[in-house]
């Protein structure tokens, strides 16, 4: 079989067995591209089941690029709250904005003007423009190139961006004239369903006769992919205040900054440990620990003017991005009402209790520090409010274990 022979045949077989077993999605209802370009962000490093309810509800708060462009940023990221990869949901209302502005609240419909959307990468610009206006233009992510990789026994590694960059012409060349829509659709479902990463299901692919891969009996050394670096480990510390008074029931939460990581999501008051105080989080450390007590109780004292008194472990979570692993320490504390009670706290938070001392000592008071009130970024919340503020997954777990 000439290579022109197996292009055809792959592209042709493809589509149709895509026209007979594809899934009735939400975002297949129409062809509105605003629904196409909202499900393809929330498919990046996402799967399709975990995806379906998150996207309903999406689209029922947000049925617009209007609606989208004028809602509160914090809706948007509630509704995206566990999904992960919260850059995702900020970046789509800055194209929703984007194409208010610039387009009339219309996505239009020019590869040039989608691809400069913010957060629309080459990959996703192709899946809206198919798609959506069923232009011939490839949409090509790490289950297309692992598809292709193994159909036409490629060897480039396809961590390589010139790689993806030679995927995409031989993707192009595939699309059948009128189909690009289905055709692109097709390449993602057989990646999902049937060419899966580990342990491919060759027997119904409908390929398979002429996959080079399989010919050769290689289906599972193919692709070719260089590892990720491992996420690097950061040990961090968070502190569970439990309000008393008028807060009693709540615990103090804090906003994070407007940029970076987790850019204005919620979380509890927490410390990164600096490497010559990670011995205070090793595995083989006892969880409680005065040292850390007195840093937490420091922290807390600084940036809010509440002074604490630590009562002990709570819980254990992490939290794993793409080059970062969250291993957060959870720990429990009161607010230090006065030195009688702080003295009287457990014998191993000794220091802490100094430290509380010295800060009475110098003048600062806890009820002087909540007449001030707190710092605009922080917050007393009870069991409800948690479901209004946007909290990054493992927080939430830890709300379920402490609150429920
Ligand atoms: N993964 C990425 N895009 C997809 C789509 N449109 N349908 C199913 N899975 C997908």
């Amino acid at each position: 079989m000439t290579e022109r022979e197996a292009k055809a045949f792959f592209s042709e077989e493809l589509l149709a067995w895509y026209r007979l077993i594809k899934r009735e999605l939400p975002w297949r209802m129409n062809r509105d591209p605003y629904r196409v370009w909202v499900s393809e962000i929330m498919l990046q490093q996402t799967r399709v089941d975990t995806v379906i309810p998150y996207y309903n509800r999406f689209m029922n708060k947000f049925p617009t690029v209007g609606a989208l462009a004028e809602a509160p940023e914090t809706e948007v990221l509630k509704c995206w709250e566990g999904l992960g990869y919260y850059s995702r949901a900020r970046n789509l209302q800055a194209g929703a904005k984007e194409v208010v502005e610039k387009y009339g609240g219309i996505v239009p419909d020019d590869k040039a003007a989608v691809a400069g959307l913010k957060g629309v990468g080459p990959y996703t610009a192709g899946a809206i423009m198919s798609i959506a206006f069923n232009r011939s233009e490839p949409a090509v992510d790490g289950n297309v190139m692992r598809v292709l990789s193994r159909y036409f026994c490629l060897e480039d590694d396809i961590a390589k961006p010139r790689t993806r960059v030679g995927i995409e012409k031989l993707a192009a060349s595939l699309i059948p004239e009128g189909a690009a829509g289905d055709f692109n659709q097709a390449l993602m479902e057989l990646g999902a369903l049937v060419c899966t990463p580990k342990s491919p299901s060759c027997l119904p692919c409908p390929v398979m006769e002429h996959c080079l891969a399989r010919l050769e009996g290689r289906e599972h050394e193919l692709p070719v992919k260089t590892k990720a670096k491992k996420p690097r480990p950061e040990l961090r510390a968070a502190v569970i205040i439990a309000g008393s008074g008028e807060h009693a029931g709540k615990m103090l939460v804090r906003r994070r900054p407007d940029t970076g990581l987790l850019a204005q999501m919620w979380e509890l008051p927490h410390l990164l440990l600096p490497p010559e105080q990670e011995h205070l989080l090793d595995e083989r450390a006892p969880k409680e620990n005065a040292e850390l007590a007195m840093l937490l109780g420091r922290m807390v004292r600084e940036e809010t003017g509440l002074l604490i008194r630590p009562r002990g472990w709570f819980m254990d979570a992490d939290h794993v991005f793409s080059h970062i692993h969250w291993k957060m320490r959870f720990y429990l504390a009161d607010l230090g009402e006065g030195l009688d009670a702080a003295a009287a706290s457990a014998a191993s938070m000794e220091s802490a209790v100094a430290e509380t001392a010295a800060a009475y000592d110098s003048g600062a008071s806890a009820s002087a520090a909540i007449a001030e009130g707190l710092p605009p970024d922080y917050r007393w919340i009870g069991k409800e409010d948690r479901n209004v503020l946007p909290f990054p997954n493992l927080f939430v777990r830890m709300f379920k274990q402490y609150w429920d």
